[in-house]
């Protein structure tokens, strides 16, 4: 199963469940992405895997409930070896400074709910219908705004960090009956998510200003993250529980390194 399957990163990590372990996706999204969608339903069927869209709100208690109805249709008990949480709906905006838009209350209630809450809330409901395989692998996505000063983003900051104690709290329940639940955390990947609140020019500069804080000067790719995640359903990931995985390739340490800057050295040395 993959929340948020129609791009970016959701989109990625299908295709990659899909090659390797070789798992028919259920896949929910609200169709706002048709030609991205279309693609994945090809490349799927070229896997020869099963795919099963169904589109609508995936962020919200109600939803999470009739999803898990449905998928207890399609696919019956027992059936999700995986859960990939990749709903990318947020405000940008302050808590409080005059002057910029100032995030509401409905705002920061719909960004955690999509980001944070409907992931218990998916949980849940499919663990009420034993619809999780043994060993299932639930699995959500963060990135490093959660440890940073960023403004504008504090309320995704936020609800990161709830979705980090959230996991742990998962993993501590569900871990007596073998399933795993892990966070993947990694930088800045080039998606529509990505660059909302960016201009264009501005986008550009803040993916090159992200390369740069990255050891390897490139930013990461839907695809790596989508091949970590088969990594994470693979039996050697079997002790992975209620982690948060760096997979920020060096960018959190470099940027600490930056800010620090004890050696004296050009950050940018060798590139
Ligand atoms: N982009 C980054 O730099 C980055 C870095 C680290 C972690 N992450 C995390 O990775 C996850 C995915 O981000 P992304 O950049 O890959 O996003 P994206 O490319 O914008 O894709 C988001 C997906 O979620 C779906 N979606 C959004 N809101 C939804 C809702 N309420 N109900 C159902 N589906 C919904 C979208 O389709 P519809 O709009 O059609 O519903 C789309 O399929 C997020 O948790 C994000 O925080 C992203």
């Amino acid at each position: 199963m993959v929340l948020g399957v129609s791009a970016g990163s959701g989109a990625a990590i299908a295709r990659a469940l899909a090659k390797d372990p070789g798992l028919d996706i259920f896949g929910v999204h609200r169709g706002r992405h048709p030609d991205s969608a279309g693609a994945v339903a090809r490349d799927l069927g070229a896997l020869g895997r099963k795919l099963h869209f169904r589109i609508g709100e995936a962020g919200t208690a109600e939803s999470a409930r009739a999803g898990a109805e449905e998928v207890l249709l399609v696919a019956g008990a027992r059936q999700v070896k995986v859960l990939v949480h990749s709903i990318a709906n947020a405000s940008v905006g302050s808590l409080v400074t005059r002057g910029v838009t100032q995030l509401t209350p409905r705002q920061i209630e719909k960004t955690f709910s999509s980001m944070a809450h409907s992931f218990v809330y998916w949980v849940q409901e499919l663990a009420a219908r034993d619809l999780l395989a043994p060993s299932a692998r639930l699995i959500a996505l963060t990135n490093p705004v959660v440890g940073s000063l960023c403004p504008g983003l504090g309320v995704i900051a936020a609800s990161k960090a709830a979705l980090e104690v959230y996991v742990r709290q998962l993993a501590i329940e569900l871990g007596p009956l073998g399933h795993r639940v892990n966070l993947v955390n990694f930088g800045l990947v080039d998606t529509r998510a990505g660059s909302v609140g960016f201009p264009s020019e501005a986008w550009e500069q803040a993916k090159a200003r992200a390369a740069a804080v990255t050891p390897a000067r490139r930013l990461c790719t839907v695809e790596e993250v989508g091949r970590l995640v088969s990594v994470l359903t693979g039996d050697a990931a079997e002790w992975f529980n209620g982690a948060t995985i760096d997979f920020t390739g060096g960018m959190t340490q470099s940027l600490l390194g930056i800010v620090l800057n004890a050696s004296g050295m050009d950050s940018n040395q060798g590139r």
